[in-house]
Formats: C-alpha cells, structure tokens, sequence
C-alpha cells in the first residue's frame, strides 16, 4: 500500500496557445556556465579541496568556458579561499567571469564581496525560493514577504558592489524553484528586481530561472520561460538563462526547449554530476549541438580528460552508456549494426559529411578509436568478426567465409557468455582456417602446359610434406593448377575431392605472403574450409585445398582411431 500514486499530483501547466518555441531552432551555442565548483559541489559526499578546485577551474578555462560558478564563499571558508587564490595569484583570464552564489542576507552578501575584491570580472548571484511550498512551507511568508526578500537582497548587492568600483559587475538573480512558481509570481518578482538593478540603465543582469527539482515534461518549463521571456520588462537589456536538474531524466531537454523559448544562457556541469540526480549535463548539451553541426564552443575533443578529471574530483564513475563519453557508446555488439556501421565506415572519407549507422557522431572527434566500434559476442554476426579481421590483421574474407567463422566465434562467445577479442578471433581464424595440418605443406609444385591433343591442360607434380616427414610426390592432371592438385588427391586418397568455393586476394606490398586463398571442398561428403597465405595465388590456392583435405584426413584418422 505504500506505492500508492494519488499521493501525487500533476504540476500545473501553463495554458498558452500562443506558444512560439515548437517551431524555434537553435542555431548557436547559448552562453554556457559551469556550476561544477558551486551546485556540482555541494552535492558531493567529499566536497573538493582548494586544489581540486583549481585543477578543475583551470581545466573548465582551457575548454572554454567563460562564466564560471567558483563557489558560496560566504558559506564555505574553502570557497572563500579559493576565491582569494584565484584573484590574489590572478588565475582568471581577462576574458572569464568568475561568479558566486549567496544566499538574500546583508552579512552573506557583505562576505561574498570581501571574497571577490580585486576581481576584474564578476558575477554575484542571488536566489530565494519564491514556489508555494518554500513561502507558505519553509518560510512561512506570503508573496509579498517572498518579493521583499528579493528586493531587498537586491539592494544590497547593489550597494556593495559600489563600493568595488575596481570590479566589472554582472548580477544574477535566481527565483529558487521557479519551475514550481506560479509564473505570474516569478515574473512579478523578476522585475521588482530588476526595478533596482536598472539592466535598462547599462547593469549586466542575468535572470536564472531554475528547474531546482525537475517536475514536469520539458514543454512545460518552455512555456514557463517563454513566459517569462514575453513578459519580464526591460527584456532586451536581460540575459535569461536556465538551470535544470535532473530528477525526471530531462536536464538537457529542459535546457534545450529552454534555449528555443528564448533563454540565452544555460547552466550545467560536467558529465552532470549535482544535487540529487544531478545538474544539466554540459557535455551532453554541447554535444548534441555539435551533432547538429553546431559549434558547442567548447573544446569536448579532451573528452578523455574531461571523464578522467571528473571522476578523480568527484569520486563517480560515469556511467559507461553516457551520453558521448561512457565506455561503451561507440560499440556495437549487435550483428546487424556492426554491419551497417562496417559499410557505412568503408564509404565514410575524411571531409565527407557524417552518415555513419548507429554512430550519432565520429568517436574520433571525442578521441574515441575505431577500434571500439566493433566489439564481438554472441550477439555478433559475421559483419562484426570480419570488421574486427580486416581492421586490426587487414585479412578480407569472401561473405561465405565469413559466415562460416563467425558461427564458430559465436559457439565460443555463447560458451565464455562474454566478449571475444580480435586477438582470439584471430587465433580462432589461424587455427581452425590457416594453420596447415602436419604433413601438409606444400614444397614444391612444377606445372607443365600441355601442347599437342590436350593443348591447354595442366599436367601438375607437387611434392608436399613438413621438415619432420618424408615428401610426398603428387601428380595429377586438369585444366588448371587447381584441378590438377584436385586430380592428384582424388587419385592418391581415393576418395571424392571438389572445391565448392574459392576466392583469391592480393595482400598489400609489406607482406611477405602477397596472396591469400580461401578454399571450400568437399572430400568424400564431408565439407571442409581453409585459408593460406603464400608468395604467389598459385602457391596460396594449391596450399588452401591442401590444408582443407589435410584436416578432413587427419579428423578421420582420429575418428578411426577412436573407433578402434
Ligand atoms: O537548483 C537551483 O535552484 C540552484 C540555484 C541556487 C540556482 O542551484
Ligand atoms: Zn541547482
């Protein structure tokens, strides 16, 4: 009885017909801001030390980033401190704004300045909660008592800020829960502020308008910014910007639908890591922009370095189907798609537009290797075994060929229940395919072209053995080397040789094999398929059939020898 749904019930929508958004594209990248060193923060179970700040605040300017939330001073003395480092040992670049969060009181807000004096570029951000559940809940204050607390905060902001002349001040004002607001309300409060800080008279102001929870689908947080956006005053002179959780898995749509309904700046964190399940992930939103052939403006190549980074200084994994960055979302198990990818890859040329299958964008971009697309288990089909050949060996194999190996690489994944390598595809190809049975290796072969009555026949002696074994000398006849040996062995084992499939290729320059024949026979009923590597395709064909009927002879020596 305690999973009971009517405990909830639906957010509020917003009826607006009027709506613009649906039909809006986004175009360019928003202005971003990385709150990892504030929200990202203050949801980590060991908050970072002023070093692991600093590692991450110097990776966050080398990808780009131009505003970036640094800390809550006036509640942290670590946050404090490293603000003073950044200033004191000048580790903001001219052109990046460092900003910080306070809560709407005077003795925070007079702290947060004192820990940006010197400053050349900054953003002060201030936020009060102003749903129905904080006013009439936490803070017991009605809508006006909630305004007050803004406009208040306001002031002061603006006082202090004065007194630092030597600072470029921008001022961020967050409606806390806003997605939760009666937008009418926000709206309201948005411009009482705004009434103080006068963006109409050359202030820098952003307006932040937060989904702190996630509650509803991200239409509706579009239809509350683009309400927003309609209606606040001096609109042209405010910069509005969005910052979404997760809580419902929509962080990114929010934004996105956000950024379509008029908001210029989105906030967000690496890989996503923040309160509950975590802020709007900034990878994820570059990405997609950048999927669409937009620039994100952000240097995501590092993609490595970014995972990495972001792990050690939070102590979380990321998840290996991360958008664009887990282990594994450039793989392909699956028979089908490795086969489509295996195609689309062979066409795909360096300037071309991307259309590769099932790879929404080039893993080299992200610094993710081929090498991980194709990966095999029992879910694989023969697209994937010959991909993974041909990509790290440079073999080719006919289509049936490929089959056929691909039905034992599949036994042996259903066997193991878990990936196979290359390498022992690899091996399972040299030993069930291009290993040569003892007894069985070619020598020599001397052809003779008949002239007279059978004028164009092959008249064909191959001498075969190993080092260990005395020679045998084979001698046949047929219209080509090929059936010449086929004549041979028919007549030496007395039983019914014939090749069903063949296919030949030329192996490249810096081989010391230049041809590889691949052979299908029959001996006697029992079908038998085999590989060889040699000098020329001659010696590589006779050597193919050779080791395919040696390996039907030697299974049957076994088999009689069992029998007896
Ligand atoms: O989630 C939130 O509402 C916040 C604000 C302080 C912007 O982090
Ligand atoms: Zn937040």
């Amino acid at each position: 009885m305690s999973f009971d749904h009517r405990k909830y019930r639906p957010v509020p929508v917003i009826d607006k017909p009027d709506r613009r958004w649906p039909s809006q594209r986004i175009e360019k990248a928003p202005l971003w801001a990385a709150v990892d060193l504030r929200d990202g923060n203050q949801a980590l179970i060991k908050p970072m030390s002023v070093a692991q700040k600093r590692r991450f605040f110097q990776m966050l300017v080398e990808l780009g980033f131009k505003e970036i939330e640094v800390g809550f001073p006036s509640a942290s003395q670590i946050d404090f401190d490293f603000c003073r480092a950044l200033i004191e040992e000048d580790l903001v670049p001219d052109d990046v704004h460092i900003q910080v969060l306070t809560q709407a009181r005077e003795e925070l807000i007079a702290r947060t300045f004192e820990s940006l004096k010197g400053a050349k570029n900054a953003v002060v951000h201030i936020y009060n909660a102003t749903s129905p559940t904080f006013r009439e809940q936490v803070f017991n204050v009605d809508r006006e008592g909630c305004k007050a607390i803004a406009v208040k905060a306001a002031g002061w902001v603006k006082e202090y800020a004065a007194k630092q002349p030597e600072t470029h001040w921008t001022f961020q004002y967050s409606p806390e829960t806003f997605s939760a607001t009666e937008t009418d309300f926000a709206v309201e409060v948005i411009d009482a502020v705004n009434a103080v800080w006068r963006p109409d008279q050359g202030q820098r102001v952003i307006i932040n308008l937060p989904a702190t929870v996630e509650v509803s689908t991200p239409n509706v947080f579009a239809d509350q910014v683009e309400t927003v956006n309609d209606r606040i005053q001096h609109r042209d002179h405010v910069i509005i910007s969005v910052h979404t959780h997760d809580d419902r898995g929509c962080g990114v749509a929010a934004a996105e639908l956000a950024v379509m309904a008029g908001a210029d700046r989105v906030e967000g964190t690496l890989l996503g890591n923040g309160e509950r399940t975590g802020n709007m992930d900034l990878v994820t939103a570059g990405m997609n922009l950048y999927s669409q052939g937009i620039d994100p403006q952000i240097d995501f190549s590092r993609m490595k370095e970014i995972v990495a980074l972001v792990e050690e200084i939070t102590d979380i994994q990321t998840h290996p189907r991360h958008p664009y960055a887990g282990d594994l979302v450039f793989s392909a198990f699956s028979g089908s798609h490795q086969d489509a990818i295996r195609k689309c890859l062979a066409r795909y040329q360096e300037g071309d537009i991307w259309t590769v299958a099932y790879l929404p964008i080039d893993p080299a971009d992200v610094g993710r290797r081929y090498e991980e697309v194709v990966r095999i288990n029992s879910q694989s089909g023969k697209g994937g075994v010959a991909h993974v050949l041909e990509r790290d060996f440079g073999i080719d194999l006919p289509r049936w060929l490929q089959q056929e190996l691909a039905g034992v690489v599949q036994q042996d994944a259903e066997q193991d229940g878990g990936e196979i390598t290359s390498e022992r595809v690899h091996r399972r190809f040299n030993s069930d395919y291009l290993s040569v049975p003892m007894g069985w290796t070619l020598r020599s072969y001397d052809l003779n072209r008949n002239a007279g009555p059978e004028k164009g026949a092959v008249q064909a002696q191959i001498s075969i053995g190993d080092s260990s074994q005395p020679v045998t000398l084979l001698s046949g006849r047929g219209d080509g080397a090929m059936s010449a040996l086929v004549d041979a062995l028919n007549r030496r084992i007395a039983s019914d040789v014939k090749v069903v499939s063949f296919d030949e290729y030329s192996l490249g320059d810096n081989t010391e094999a230049n041809a590889m024949a691949c052979i299908r026979v029959q001996v006697g009923g029992v079908t038998q398929s085999a590989v060889a590597m040699a000098s020329d395709t001659t010696a590589a064909a006779l050597q193919a059939i050779l080791s395919a009927v040696g390996r039907v002879e030697a299974a049957s020596t076994v088999a009689r020898a069992a029998d007896a």
